[in-house]
């Protein structure tokens, strides 16, 4: 699904960030991926979702090598990624209700699909009342539920969430992570990154630890 060999990742002028990074996550497994603020944890995602290229090493996506990938190659692999940003990146100008149906709409799904199935999803994480607002009338906490139904909503195959609690209370993250557990057992491979230690020792999953720029594997 994903394996990162003797990857260095470093950004312009500067010494790495991240060194000597080898892993891989095997297909249907739930990791997280943990380390204090700065450490590197966006930067990882970043290069699993195709932003970001290594500077060294290689980086394998749904059984390629990442790099040289034609440009259709990688809005194929996209779709098959749901993404949870760390700062949301919500659409402003529409309503919350169009930002969740996106993925849908990219895959051409039936517009009775969308009207029926994005309430449902909004509904669950607590934003049925909201379907017309838009994203500037939301709590941060809020706006981090609508990222959540909008990475989810298309089932991808592999779902990557930065901090994606990192804006609600505790029993409204256990919820976020029974949702992500679902997508789990109906086959989605998820990995969530996070500093909350809290989150990482309630659920037994194998932790991906980024400590002084290497990878510290916990199972
Ligand atoms: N676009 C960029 N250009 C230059 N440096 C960057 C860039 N993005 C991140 N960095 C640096 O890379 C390091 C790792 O950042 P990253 O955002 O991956 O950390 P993180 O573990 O996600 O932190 P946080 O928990 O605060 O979100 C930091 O030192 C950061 O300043
Ligand atoms: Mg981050």
């Amino acid at each position: 699904m994903v394996r990162f060999q003797d990857v260095e990742v470093c950004y312009i002028d500067q010494k790495p960030i991240l060194s000597n990074i080898n892993f891989e996550i095997k297909p249907n497994s739930f990791h997280f991926l943990a380390g204090k603020s700065g450490a590197g944890k966006s930067s990882l995602l970043k290069m699993m979702y195709l932003a970001l290229a290594p500077t060294k090493g290689r980086v394998d996506l749904f059984g390629r090598d990442i790099k040289g990938l034609k440009r259709f190659e990688v809005s194929n692999m996209r779709k098959r990624i749901g993404i949870v940003f760390q700062d949301f990146r919500l659409i402003e100008n529409i309503s919350i209700r169009e930002n969740v149906a996106l993925p849908l709409r990219i895959f051409g799904a039936q517009e009775k699909v969308i009207r029926r199935h994005v309430p449902e999803l909004l509904d669950w994480v607590g934003l049925g009342d909201h379907l017309e607002t838009f994203p500037a009338a939301l709590s941060g906490g809020e706006q981090q539920r609508v990222a959540i139904a909008r990475a989810v909503i298309a089932r991808p195959s592999l779902l990557l969430a930065d901090e994606p609690t990192g804006n609600v209370d505790d029993k409204l993250a256990e919820r976020l992570m029974y949702l992500f557990e679902e997508l789990h057992r109906a086959g989605t491979n998820v990995v969530v990154a996070t500093h909350n230690e809290n989150l990482i020792n309630d659920f037994n999953y194998p932790v991906l630890h980024i400590v002084d720029g290497s990878l510290i594997s916990k199972l």
